[in-house]
């Protein structure tokens, strides 16, 4: 028989209001990008609880962090959860750290009554979702999935043109000193208790790819970030599809000249020709059928960027999502051809480079299914639904059985500072993941 188990809603919202402190942007939405200081200030927040709940530790290379139940049984496969705690530059409160902070109230649940289970638990914490610092998003995750390798530590560069390796070089520490000191600290669960010198500077990725036949379920909570749980009056979202997605960054080159004495007939304004392909960008998925393909440039750079100065270069990214790969990869093939004619015509030299991309994805059917039961069983309002966003649950999603659940955002805001969710819904998607996990951790071997 499945358990039940409250969850302590005053806990898991003193953590959510506690960790949107963490920000380089006060006042400004929440800014925290991985591998900065407000990361490693939520990381000792999260690692602090995990410390007094006696669980074990483990940060790999990416700094994904791993943290096991401790009623956990060695050999039995894992139930996991949670989600990332980095976020978009003023971004919201609730991007993932609600379902890192949703999976910690469970593992605080769980601790508190002790009992033994089918499986182990685990919370997640991915690094590096967002692709703020690196552009690409799912980075940690990806690395976990082994889509992303070796060579990737190398190509994945920040806007001051560090790379990867790079950043992660100097946190590369196994050192005695303990989490607190330095959230960073990699424990392996075969090397725990092993010390070694602080300051080691090779990023061995060897460990990071999971072994996903220890793994049985990955479950994630999150905030919806669009509009349709709000619009129904819907308490909760069960996710059967992520949208892929496809980015590229466009490179224009024209030339500089003085915008006051050189006549409009003898330009060659990479400006004007930037804002002439995202236009076109956007007339092409706008004549999209069936009104879900949807396409972005959320980053664009102009150079010299003097207002009396015609601009000679511009960077931009542009972004493809569907939850149909043929489409996405349509959308984008005539996106690019009409830049490059674009360019062609305005004398303008174009590269076109392809940034990252992640394909559509199922959710498993199993999960979908059983959590429907459970919210139509309880009586909640729910929806069976797309993400229009990426989670690191797609990437996980290849390999094991991976469930969502969303709660909803106000208004379908989010990404930036005014995202919000009612505390209702919280403490309703919270107790869902918790109900969720209890019934995959007595669900036989
Ligand atoms: C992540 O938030 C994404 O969908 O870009
Ligand atoms: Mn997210
Ligand atoms: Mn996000």
């Amino acid at each position: 028989m499945v358990r039940q188990m409250k969850i302590n809603g005053k806990r898991l919202l003193d953590n959510l209001y506690a960790l949107r402190e963490f920000t380089d942007t006060p006042g400004k939405g929440v800014t925290r990008f991985s591998y900065g200081e407000q990361d490693v200030n939520a990381r000792r927040y999260i690692l602090d609880i995990a410390e007094r709940l006696g669980c074990s530790i483990s940060i790999d290379a990416l700094q994904n962090i791993r943290l096991g139940f401790k009623g956990n049984v060695p050999g039995r496969k894992t139930i996991a959860a949670g989600s990332h705690i980095d976020t978009v530059r003023n971004g919201g409160w609730l991007d993932g750290i609600y379902g890192v902070c949703g999976a910690l109230e469970v593992m605080e649940t769980l601790t508190e009554n002790l009992a033994d289970y089918d499986y182990n638990y685990e919370v997640v914490i991915f690094a590096e979702e967002e692709g703020s610092g690196f552009g690409s998003t799912m980075t940690g995750s990806k690395f976990i999935s082994g889509i992303y390798d070796e060579s990737d530590l190398d190509k994945l560069k920040n806007d001051e043109g560090k790379t990867l390796r790079e950043v992660l070089a100097p946190l590369q520490t196994r050192c005695c000193c303990d989490v607190r000191e330095n959230p960073y600290r990699q424990v392996q669960p075969k090397e725990a208790g092993v010390s070694t010198q602080c300051g080691e500077s090779s990023v061995d990725i060897s460990r990071v790819m999971w072994d996903f036949d220890t793994v049985k379920t990955m479950l994630e909570l999150h905030i919806e970030q669009g509009p349709v749980l709000d619009e129904a009056g819907l308490s909760i979202g069960i996710v059967d599809n992520i949208f892929g997605m496809r980015v590229i960054e466009v490179k224009l080159d024209g030339v500089g000249n003085h915008a006051g004495a050189t006549p409009m007939s003898q330009r060659h304004d990479a400006l004007c020709t930037a804002a002439e392909c995202i236009l076109k960008a956007e007339e092409i998925v706008r004549a999209d059928e069936d009104k879900r393909t949807v396409v972005t440039t959320g980053k664009i750079e102009a150079a010299p960027n003097c207002s009396n100065v015609i601009p000679e270069t511009v960077t931009f990214t542009l972004e493809v999502r569907d939850r149909d790969e043929a489409k996405i990869n349509k959308a984008m093939d005539e996106i690019t051809g009409s830049i490059r004619d674009i360019a062609d015509r305005r004398r303008v030299s174009c590269t076109i480079e392809e940034h990252s991309k992640s394909s559509p994805l199922p959710l498993n059917r199993r999960l979908i299914d059983s959590m429907a039961a459970r919210a139509e069983g309880q009586g909640l309002p729910y929806k069976v639904m797309d993400s229009g966003a990426v989670h690191d649950a797609c990437m996980i999603a290849a390999h094991v059985d991976t469930g969502m659940i969303f709660v909803p955002s106000i208004e379908g805001r989010s990404h930036v500072p005014q995202e919000n969710t009612a505390e209702e819904h919280l403490l309703t998607g919270a107790q869902f993941l918790m109900d969720t996990v209890l019934s995959e951790l007595a669900s036989g071997k």
